[in-house]
């Protein structure tokens, strides 16, 4: 019986495994350089962990189960609720802030297309501690720096779900409601919404224009027009991501899928992507409380490492790679000659299939190597192998000590 893998999810090949392991490595080495340490979390938890704030759209999206205990548990659709419930149990004692960074898989189960997988990976900062704007500051220069450094084409906006929250503060309980359909650009639905609660033409007119706002940091200004609302944490914040060369769009709009967010939030947008053009969203937020400690602000981000992978056309670098080709017999030499080989930083591979010579050459030629390196009584004797250049077809005899310079040569 053939079973096939689940919706929504992907199998890899070595080639795509590569590009996603280089891409990774870059986005570590950029995070490690500001600070942040990498942390792991459980990939499944109590469901309640995401049912106490992360929202409707998500809860509804999540992968939730019971095991042998009866205990309701839920694959992470995403990593910030755990990474606070961590802090919470773990950490919230150590020296302030806390800069964590994550690589890890989250489950949605959402509808498959292009960019949107039910098994899906995220590359991910949290700062924990800083209730500051240099603090949103760092986590969007520290993104814009990682999308940056993969040469990807993007646009950057940046909202505030405090200002929004203000603006429709009246809503009460409703209010959520009407930020989902703000995050979903649904004009249509939120103008229904809101007239079927009874809200005034005037006061929609408003909202709409609130969440219509975008533009450079003009836009401050007709804001303050229409809000009673300080801006100057956001003033101070854009002040500094001008003087550190960051391009954004201030976009009051920007609601975020998730209700966690009580400031500053920001999302990067692919236009080389189709529908699912988001690549990174964040913000700040405040979750420690809720999970049963003191209260904490935080921010960060999470990257949809899929959705750049995509994006990002790259060839990893490659190591040298020589099959080590021999005649029967010689098979524990052939063991030997090959870890010298790998001890000096080459990748080397023995037939483990008893072939003949010439079978073993057609795989070496298969499978791309760059060298086969050949092993026959004669050489033995004299202390030498044959080298066989594949790219070239040149065949030439060199002491097995010089193996080795190999590695120059590709
Ligand atoms: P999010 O916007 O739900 O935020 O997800 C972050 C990124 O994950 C999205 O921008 C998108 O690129 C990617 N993503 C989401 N769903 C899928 C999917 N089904 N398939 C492929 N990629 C997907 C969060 O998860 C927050 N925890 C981010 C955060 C961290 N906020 C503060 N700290």
């Amino acid at each position: 019986m053939k079973i096939e893998r689940p919706r929504g999810t992907r199998d890899f090949l070595p080639e795509e495994m590569e590009k996603r392991r280089t891409i990774e490595r870059k986005l570590r080495e950029i995070a490690e350089s500001f600070g942040y340490r990498e942390v792991s979390t459980p990939t499944f938890e109590h469901s309640e962990l995401f049912k106490l704030k992360s929202g409707e759209g998500i809860v509804d999206e999540m992968y939730v189960f019971k095991d042998k205990s009866g205990r309701e548990l839920a694959l992470r659709p995403e990593l910030t609720a755990p990474i606070i419930r961590f802090f919470v149990n773990e950490c919230s004692n150590f020296p302030k802030p806390l800069r964590f960074y994550y690589f890890e898989n989250c489950f949605r189960y959402e509808r498959p297309q292009k960019g949107r997988y039910r098994e899906f990976w995220q590359f991910g900062v949290e700062l924990i501690g800083s209730d500051s704007y240099l603090a949103d500051a760092e986590v969007i220069i520290l993104a814009d720096k990682m999308l940056k450094s993969l040469g990807i084409d993007y646009e950057l906006h940046i909202g505030h779900v405090g200002i929004l929250r203000n603006a429709l503060s009246f809503l009460a309980d409703k209010a959520s409601k009407a930020m989902r359909l703000i995050d979903k650009r649904d004009e249509e639905g939120l103008e229904n919404f809101l007239k079927e609660i009874g809200v005034k033409e005037e006061t929609k007119q408003k909202i709409k224009a609130i969440m219509n706002l975008k533009g450079g940091r003009e836009i401050i200004e007709d804001a303050k027009k229409l809000l009673d609302y300080d801006f100057s944490y956001l003033e101070r914040l854009l002040d500094v991501l001008d003087s550190a060369g960051v391009v954004y769009t201030l976009n009051l709009g920007v609601a975020r899928g998730l209700d966690y967010y009580t400031g500053v939030v920001f999302e990067f947008y692919s236009n080389d992507l189709g529908a699912q053009k988001q690549i990174c969203g964040g913000g700040s937020y405040e979750l420690a409380q809720l999970f049963g400690g003191i209260k904490t602000p935080a921010t960060g981000f999470a990257i949809g490492f899929d959705r750049i992978c995509e994006l990002v056309d790259l060839k990893p670098e490659k190591k040298t790679k020589v099959v080590v080709v021999y005649f029967r017999g010689l098979e524990k030499k052939a063991f030997e000659v090959a870890e010298n080989l790998r001890s000096s930083g080459l990748i080397a591979v023995v037939d483990v299939m008893e072939r003949s010579l010439k079978k073993q050459l057609s795989y070496a030629n298969d499978i791309n190597a760059d060298f086969a390196v050949i092993i026959g009584e004669e050489e033995v004797k004299k202390g030498e192998v044959s080298v066989k250049d594949l790219r070239s077809g040149e065949q030439f005899r060199i002491q097995t000590e010089m193996l080795p310079l190999l590695s120059s040569k590709r």
